[in-house]
């Protein structure tokens, strides 16, 4: 979603605040905008566009040069994305250039309070209210931090603020609340960004704000405090994160790149955490004693789009090693629906990003009714694993594409663990806690095999793109594996596809099929194999065309194209099982032309509700 960067120092801001810009392009966008001060009042510059930073980029005015500067990627919520409702937004004295993520909840009131006073607004953004409200305060605050402190104190919602003012052209402040903001430190010179990635050529020096914080970024250094004006001291940490994680490193597209990137993705989520001796998996970060994990009568996991589906694979690997039910539902839902906290369970936050507003919420709610919350997450130190009570970091690297991929087999391989660690400290055999093991090392290698079948699934993809719906079926754990392969191809070539369990096909949508309807039936030689392979029976007697995934010893017969997978525990089938539905979607979606790392209406990190 919406994305900021800054800079404050000697050197021209622009091409620093716009490179930066570009780094954050993956988070979904439809309008780009940069301020700059010239210096002296009435010296901010600002240019904005509607559509990509290279259409910013090639209107850009000679005169815009110069430092401090802030730019924003917006991704429209308050108003149609155009040029007048792109950040950064002036307030009415022409002297404060603001830039914001989030939502400003109290909207209505401040524009009541702004009328009263006399302002007009001219966008139809929240943001530019916030920017009024800060020129308002500086009537009765020399200090800009002060202004911007009093300005806030007014604002209910959420935001990332980064602000310039015209009078005074040393300096960039910024302020949290809900929505990330990192300081990037220099040499006598800051960056500011919503994320690391946008800054992380320059230094990976950084400071994360708290929420409730602000800042103040001059070159040789930066001073925090609290809304209440009272200091903070914060401490820099070195970012383990490569440059180069964020550029395409010779492929066409994020998302290939990051699918070729799981067999070493998973190795990073497995690497040092194996307890051979006890035939188990060391999880550091649950800060739960093994008696309080022995008392977790019931797991929830909650999380959104394939996040959600990977906590079903999840659900699944925990009920089937640990024997402790468990089930998966959306977060967008859960909090809705007042939940009934269950005292004896254990509440799992799946999340990539750490950043996504539902699942944030569904958190929030929890831990206000006094359940124990853990996450599974991508991004350390996000929003999401800074308000629950431990849990279990992934380790995938940086997830540029806005589809997921490897963070969800990465998700999927920290379920895994976890069950086993549960499994072992009830009745999971040390032998079956070894037998899983095992396999979980030997999935890299797996996963590269897969890899390398990329010119059949390639083929079958062009196949698949010929079809404008799709059907994707799997039965129990496959199932899971079903709704993330039509999620994919869904969001990715923009083909229709729906999931179903297979068994529920006769019930209902077996009426669709046809020789039009392809079903892409995920089938693993498990306990279940036999009743597939009737469903594939059913669905060739009425001419619908089969692509399956499937393990070798299904006949070729039962379907037009088949993609062989390895074999492995049948517990861990359906991660295996989801790296061909990855490459099917992404070689559709380059068949058809699509805009595969930054599909259409969508964004990477969802932090509105
Ligand atoms: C699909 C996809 C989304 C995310 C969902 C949750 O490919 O990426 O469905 O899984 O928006 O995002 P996170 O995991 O960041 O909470």
């Amino acid at each position: 979603m919406c994305g900021i960067v800054g800079y404050v120092g000697t050197r021209d801001g622009v091409p620093i605040v716009l490179e930066g810009l570009q780094r954050l392009e993956y988070r979904g966008y439809d309008s780009a905008g940069i301020a700059v001060v010239g210096g002296g009042k009435g010296g901010l510059k600002l240019h904005k566009a509607k559509g990509r930073i290279r259409d910013l980029q090639s209107s850009l005015p000679k005169r815009l040069k110069g430092a401090p500067t802030i730019g924003h990627t917006r991704w429209a919520t308050h108003g149609a994305p155009n040029d007048v409702n792109a950040h950064p937004h002036v307030d009415f004295s022409g002297r404060f250039a603001i830039v914001h993520n989030g939502i400003i909840e109290n909207a209505p009131q401040i524009k009541e309070r702004l009328a009263a006073e006399g302002i007009e607004t001219t966008s139809e953004t929240d943001t530019e209210l916030v920017a009024h409200l800060i020129g308002l305060a500086a009537r009765e605050h020399d200090d800009p931090m002060a202004a911007v402190r009093a300005a806030l104190r007014r604002v209910e919602g959420a935001y990332g603020l980064a602000i310039v003012d015209a009078e005074h052209p040393d300096r960039v402040i910024v302020a949290r609340l809900g929505s990330p903001i990192v300081l990037g430190l220099g040499d006598r010179e800051m960056y500011v960004a919503s994320d690391v990635g946008a800054i992380v050529r320059h230094t990976k020096q950084v400071v994360h704000l708290e929420d409730g914080e602000i800042a103040q970024l001059e070159p040789d250094g930066f001073t925090t405090q609290t809304l209440d004006a009272r200091p903070v001291q914060k401490v820099s940490e070195l970012v383990d994160l490569d440059a180069a994680d964020y550029d395409l490193g010779g492929y066409e597209h994020f998302l290939r790149k990051e699918i070729g990137e799981q067999p070493e993705a998973v190795e990073r989520c497995i690497s040092g955490r194996i307890d051979e001796r006890f035939s188990t998996v060391k999880l550091g970060g649950l800060n739960l004693e093994p008696h309080e994990l022995r008392a977790i009568k019931r797991v929830h996991i909650l999380g959104c789009g394939s996040a959600y589906y990977s906590g079903e694979v999840g659900a699944h690997l925990i009920e089937s090693l640990a024997r402790i039910p468990a089930t998966a539902e959306a977060a967008s839902e859960y909090r809705y629906r007042n939940p009934v906290i269950d005292p004896n369970g254990l509440y799992i936050a799946v999340s990539q990003s750490g950043e996504t507003a539902d699942t944030l919420a569904a958190v929030e709610e929890l831990t206000r009714k006094g359940a124990r919350v853990l996450g599974v997450i991508n991004q350390v130190g996000s929003a999401i694993a800074r308000s629950n009570n431990g849990g279990i970091y992934i380790h995938a690297g940086p997830e540029v594409s806005v589809a997921s991929s490897k963070s969800f087999t990465s998700t999927c391989i920290a379920f895994a663990m976890l069950a086993v660690h549960l499994g072992r400290i009830r009745d999971l055999s040390p032998a079956d806690g070894d037998r899983v093991i095992t396999a979980l090392r030997e999935l890299p290698a797996k996963i590269a095999a897969i890899l390398e079948q990329e010119d059949q699934i390639e083929e079958a993809a062009g196949w698949l793109a010929q079809f404008e719906n799709a059907m994707f079926i799997g039965r129990v754990r496959g199932y899971p594996i079903a709704r993330e392969g039509a999620q994919k191809i869904k969001e990715v070539a923009y083909l229709h596809a729906e999931a179903y369990q297979a068994a529920e096909l006769k019930h209902g949508p077996l009426a669709l099929i046809c020789p039009e309807m392809p079903v892409v039936a995920v089938v693993a030689d498990d306990e279940l194999a036999e009743k597939q392979r009737s469903t594939l029976h059913e669905i060739k007697a009425r001419q619908g065309p089969i692509l399956a995934i499937a393990h070798e010893t299904l006949p070729t017969e039962l379907a037009e194209r088949t993609i062989v997978v390895p074999r492995t525990e049948p517990e861990l089938d359906p991660i295996l099982m989801n790296i061909p539905l990855q490459l099917l979607a992404y070689h559709a979606a380059r068949a058809l032309g699509r805009d595969i790392d930054k599909p259409r209406n969508l964004a990477k990190s969802v932090t509105v509700e």
